[in-house]
């Protein structure tokens, strides 16, 4: 079965009066910053902090009598189970939800404070996919429903109501639509409207560079698991994209861009001390995606949906870190250090600028050696500065190595 505009439709009555309807806003910031006209559909205003509950909901507002005496089951690290509890909370149905162990207290207590009495919340096994063995071990147990977080057609109808939406709160309907994907739910949902309520708008979808499972199985010609997934991401990093999902992306062919996750951190870091918007690492993708070359004409009117902000505040450090890191400011080198006295000080003043600043330095003087390496972490308050640094370096008596963005020690220090 595909998923009709009308099926969008219907799910947006549904979900009328219980799923927030978020605001449009305009973002002269990202106006100005593209030379298009920018608008963010804030998703993450929604009661549980991203578009997950539309989904949810219009599900489990469909089932029989029956399938909600039986409850329902999922599993998930994050928004899916928020979205999942919310709809739970509001139909009266009982939902057992698996969390892998990984899933942050924060979290945890968010589930558990929307789903109130008819959410028991089960955390149990090392990754997702244990959580979810258990949770399907639980539905065929027990008879319960299972609610997929993408590869289903009513949550994929519930999710494109944001689409609905959007095109009922502007005047026109917009040149193009950046949506953030991840096992591609809301993209097929997006998709599924706009093919037939806007055929003019382009759609285009952006994953995480470390998570491109949607465009690993156009490669393929059918979904596979990505050998390697950077979780970073973590709302949109899936290792294998839904059929259904996949199917609506061949149907309807919108363009696809993966987004590098240090700039969804630069993005990240705008809409927080910009704009004062608490967006998380996938909320931040697709108005990052126009940072990239989306070959959209000048003054094209562009919606990007800002899908969620269930952001820990612990992980502000990373992102600061990882954006630094994407400009070109932030870098690592391992110098051997002669074990002489003066030594330090002649890298200070032969090979760092005026402004570089260090941000790590690990040493330790080792005995019966003439030299020490010493791991240094750099921060440039201009991207012109790396170049004559890396040139002082070469010049000067110290063996210096660049530590590589993509070396196993870099990953340690960041
Ligand atoms: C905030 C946020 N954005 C985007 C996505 C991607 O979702 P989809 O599987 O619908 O592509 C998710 C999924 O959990 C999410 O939580």
């Amino acid at each position: 079965m595909t998923v009709s505009a009308q099926d969008v439709e219907d799910a947006a009555a549904r979900l009328s009066g219980v799923v927030g309807r978020t605001p449009l806003h305009r973002s002269p910031r990202l106006s100005a910053l593209t030379g298009l006209d920018v608008w963010l559909k804030r998703e993450d205003l929604q009661e549980v902090r991203s578009y997950k509950a539309r989904g949810a909901y219009n599900l489990i507002s469909r089932l029989s009598a029956d399938e909600r005496a039986a409850g329902v089951t999922c599993a998930s690290a994050g928004n899916h189970a928020q979205g999942v509890a919310f709809a739970c909370a509001r139909t009266g149905v009982h939902a057992r939800i698996h969390l892998p162990r990984t899933t942050p207290r924060q979290k945890r207590a968010r589930i558990a404070l929307l789903g109130g009495d008819f959410v028991d919340v089960v955390v149990d096994g090392d990754t997702y996919d244990d959580a979810a063995a258990l949770s399907h071990a639980y539905a065929v147990e027990t008879g319960a429903t299972p609610v997929p977080a993408f590869d289903d057609d009513r949550t994929v109808a519930g999710q494109g109501t944001v689409a609905a939406e959007l095109l009922d709160q502007l005047p026109q309907p917009p040149d193009a639509v950046v949506v953030p994907v991840g096992g591609g739910g809301l993209l097929a949902g997006v998709l599924a409207l706009l093919a037939e309520r806007s055929p003019t708008t382009t759609v285009i979808g952006a994953e995480p560079a470390g998570a491109a499972s949607m465009a690993a199985a156009l490669d393929a010609g059918g979904p596979v698991d990505l050998p390697t997934l950077d979780g970073f991401i973590d709302g949109a990093a899936v290792r294998r994209v839904g059929t259904t999902t996949y199917d609506a992306v061949l149907r309807h062919r919108p363009r696809m861009t993966t987004v590098p996750e240090g700039l969804a951190c630069v993005e990240m870091l705008d809409l927080y001390q910009s704009d004062g918007i608490i967006a998380e690492p996938a909320g931040a993708l697709a108005p990052a995606a126009l940072r990239l070359p989306l070959d959209l004409a000048a003054g094209s009117s562009v919606v990007c949906v800002l899908s969620g902000g269930n952001n820990d505040v612990s992980r502000y450090a990373e992102v600061v870190e990882r954006a630094l890191v994407h400009e070109g400011l932030k870098h690592y080198f391992l110098v051997d250090f002669p074990q002489e006295p003066g030594a330090l000080r002649r890298f200070l003043d032969e090979v760092l600028g005026p402004d570089d600043d260090i941000t790590l330095f690990e040493y330790v003087k080792r005995s019966n050696r003439e030299t020490g390496p010493a791991l240094v972490g750099l921060e440039l308050q201009r991207r012109e500065d790396y170049e004559p640094l890396l040139r002082r370096m070469a010049d000067s008596a110290l063996r210096v190595e660049l530590v590589e963005p993509s070396s196993p020690l870099f990953r340690f220090v960041q």
